[in-house]
């Protein structure tokens, strides 16, 4: 069976996407998965990250100039992969993030919980729409990132989710310097050692998670 495709998307520039594209993709190339994170983003900050040397377990190939043909390009590709992790612009209504749309098993939308970054969210729930009418398949999750859990902020934000339209996963990402770290090193959580400990426990679930999504949603 060919890979499983997941898109990181939002229209808020800043939310999270190659963050939560990039650790979970490490995670899952160092739980042995063959992984291919295609860079739809011009910014190509995916391509950054693993290219610094230090072997990230995963595939980062440039894929921002496709635009609306990404999903013909890396459909020929699905068969080398267990999983295609797709980093895409903050731009919902950009042909690569509809072709992202269009080949993905699961959208997952990061979101920092700030009613800024939820009224500027609004606009990938209506891509995400737009993509079923080819995609029929296609699922989508929120996920929180930059969480921090005990705030009034944070909770009054949780609350209003329901009303944004697409379901939570449960799994979320805390705020955590050692996130930036690995990006400024081009690493995974794991390579940061035992400091990192709560970090690599919070994303080992969210991989869990991810994977008893995928599970569920069908037939892997
Ligand atoms: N959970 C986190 N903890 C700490 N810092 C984070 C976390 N998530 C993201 N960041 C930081 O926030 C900034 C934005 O994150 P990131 O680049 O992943 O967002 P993005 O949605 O891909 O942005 P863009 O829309 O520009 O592509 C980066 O500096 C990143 O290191
Ligand atoms: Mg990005």
């Amino acid at each position: 069976m060919g890979a499983r495709v997941i898109a990181v998307v939002n229209q808020k520039g800043g939310a999270g996407k190659t963050t939560v594209a990039m650790l979970l993709a490490g995670a899952l190339g160092e739980a042995g998965h063959r992984v291919l994170v295609a860079d739809a983003d011009p910014q190509n900050t995916a391509r950054h990250w693993a290219g610094q040397g230090v072997g990230f377990p995963a595939e980062v190939e440039d894929y921002s100039g496709e635009e609306g043909k990404l999903h013909k390009r890396l459909r020929k590709r699905l068969d080398e992969f267990d999983y295609v992790v797709i980093d895409s612009p903050p731009a919902a209504s950009a042909p690569v993030t509809g072709s992202a749309l269009r080949l993905a098993h699961l959208a997952l939308v990061p979101i920092v919980p700030s009613p800024l970054d939820i009224w500027a969210s609004a606009r990938i729930r209506e891509a995400i729409e737009a993509a079923r009418m080819k995609n029929p398949e296609l699922h989508a999750r929120i996920v929180l990132n930059q969480l921090q859990p005990h705030t009034l902020m944070s909770r009054e934000v949780i609350a209003l989710l329901p009303e944004f339209g697409i379901p939570l996963l449960s799994a979320s990402l805390r705020s955590r310097t050692v996130y930036r770290e690995c990006a400024a090193g081009g690493t995974t959580v794991s390579a940061l050692g035992s400091r990192a400990r709560m970090a690599q426990m919070e994303l080992d679930f969210l991989r869990r998670r991810v994977l008893a999504l995928l599970r569920r949603l069908g037939n892997h």
